[in-house]
C-alpha cells in the first residue's frame, strides 16, 4: 500500500488519482487544513497532521506501507516569508516525522514534492538540475533542506528517494472527477478564471517591466495530470531498484502572465479586464525547466504540451465548481 500525505491537496488528489489507476493500492493523510475530502478517490483515508508524530505512527501501524509520495507541506511563497516559522514547522519538522516513522517500520521509498522555487533567480535557461540552488524564500529553502535531509538519510539507512521538482501546476482531471482548488485562491490560471467567471472584477498583473519580451513574468506551466504521471514513473523507478534522483517536471516552454490571460480569453470567450500593479517581491522574472533529465530517465512525456488545453481542462472544472454564478 502507498501513504501519500497531502492527498486531499491539488496536485496529491491527482497522483492518488492515477496511482488507483495503475492499480496501486492508496491510503491519504491529510489534515484538510487546505485539502478538500471530496477530492479524495481512495476509500483508505486518515484524517491527521504530519506535525502530529502518534497520528502518523499509528498510520504505519494500520496499513502496511510499502512507499511513501509526499505531498503535505505549506505552498506559499509570501506567507513563508511573513511566517517562516510555520513553514519549518510544517515542512521540515512534518516531513522529518514522516521519515522517522518510515525507519520505524522499516519502510524506504519516498518521493517528494520539491519545487522550481530551490532554485532562485536563474543563472541560465532553461534550468537544469545542476543549476545552483539558491532559494529566495523560507518556502525555497525548506524544499532544499529536505532535499538534504533525504540525502542524508539515503547514505546512512539505505532510504531510496527521488524528488520532484515543480515547476507551475496547472490545470485540472481531464475527466473531470477532481481539480483545482486553493481557499484562498492565489495561483495565476484560476484567479484569472475567476475573473472570466465574474467572481472577480480584475487581475492584477504583478510587474510589467521585467526583462521579458512584453514586461511580464514568464513561468513553465505543466498540467497537473502529467505531474501525477511522473509520480507513478518516480514509484516504479524506485521499486524496480532504482537508484535516488532529483527532476525537474515542466515542459521546457515559458508563457508570460498577459499570453496566460490572451489563452484564458480565447479559451472562454469572456473579456478579462486587467490591471497592471507593481511586482510581487521575491518574484523571478523567468522560470523554465530543462525537463530532459525525467524524459530520459523516467521515460516521462508530458502529454500537455500547450497551455490552450491545460487552460480548457481547468475552465470546465471551474464551471462546474461554481456552476457559473457569480461571487457573493
Ligand atoms: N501573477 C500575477 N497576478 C496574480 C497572480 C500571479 O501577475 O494575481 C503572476 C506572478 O507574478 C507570476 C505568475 O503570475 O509571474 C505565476 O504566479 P503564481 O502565483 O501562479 O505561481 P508562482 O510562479 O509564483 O509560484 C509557483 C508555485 C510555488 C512555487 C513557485 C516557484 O505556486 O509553490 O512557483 O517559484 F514555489
Amino acid at each position: 500500500m502507498i501513504l501519500v500525505t497531502g492527498g486531499a491537496g491539488y496536485i496529491g488528489s491527482h497522483t492518488v488519482k492515477e496511482l488507483l489507476a495503475h492499480g496501486y493500492e492508496v491510503v491519504v493523510l491529510d489534515d484538510l487544513s487546505s485539502g478538500h475530502r471530496e477530492l479524495v478517490l481512495t476509500e483508505h483515508f486518515v484524517q491527521g497532521d504530519i506535525c502530529d508524530p502518534a497520528a502518523v505512527a499509528r498510520v504505519f501501524r494500520t496499513y502496511p506501507i510499502t512507499a511513501v509520495l509526499h505531498f503535505a507541506a505549506l505552498t506559499s511563497v509570501p506567507e513563508s516569508v511573513a511566517d517562516p516559522a510555520r513553514y519549518y514547522a510544517v515542512n521540515l519538522v512534518g516531513t522529518w516525522n514522516v521519515l522517522e516513522a518510515m525507519r520505524a517500520h522499516g519502510v524506504k521509498l519516498f518521493v517528494f514534492s520539491s519545487s522550481a522555487a530551490v532554485y532562485g533567480d536563474p543563472q541560465r535557461l532553461p534550468i537544469p538540475e545542476d543549476h545552483p540552488t539558491q532559494p529566495k524564500s523560507p518556502y525555497g529553502r525548506t524544499k532544499r533542506m529536505v532535499e538534504e535531509m533525504l540525502a542524508d538519510y539515503a547514505r546512512a539507512y539505505g532510504f531510496r528517494y527521488v524528488s520532484l521538482r515543480y515547476f507551475n501546476a496547472a490545470g485540472s482531471d481531464p475527466e473531470g472527477a477532481i481539480g483545482e482548488w486553493h481557499e484562498p485562491e492565489r495561483h495565476l490560471i484560476p484567479l484569472v478564471l475567476e475573473v472570466a467567471l465574474g467572481r472577480r472584477p480584475y487581475l492584477e498583473i504583478f510587474g510589467t517591466d521585467y526583462a521579458t519580451p512584453d514586461g511580464t513574468g514568464v513561468r513553465d506551466y505543466v498540467h497537473v495530470t502529467d505531474l501525477a504521471r511522473a509520480h507513478v514513473r518516480a514509484l516504479q523507478h524506485l521499486e524496480a531498484g532504482g537508484e535516488s534522483r532529483v527532476y525537474n517536471l515542466g515542459i521546457g516552454r515559458g508563457y508570460s502572465v498577459r499570453e496566460v490571460v490572451e489563452v484564458c480569453r480565447r479559451v472562454t470567450g469572456r473579456a478579462i479586464p486587467v490591471r497592471e500593479g507593481p511586482r510581487r517581491p521575491g518574484d523571478p522574472a523567468v522560470l523554465v525547466a530543462d525537463p530532459s533529465r525525467a524524459m530520459r530517465e523516467l521515460r516521462w512525456q508530458p502529454q500537455f504540451t500547450d497551455l490552450t488545453p491545460m487552460v480548457e481542462t481547468a475552465w470546465r472544472w471551474m464551471q462546474r465548481r461554481f456552476g457559473g454564478k457569480p461571487a457573493g
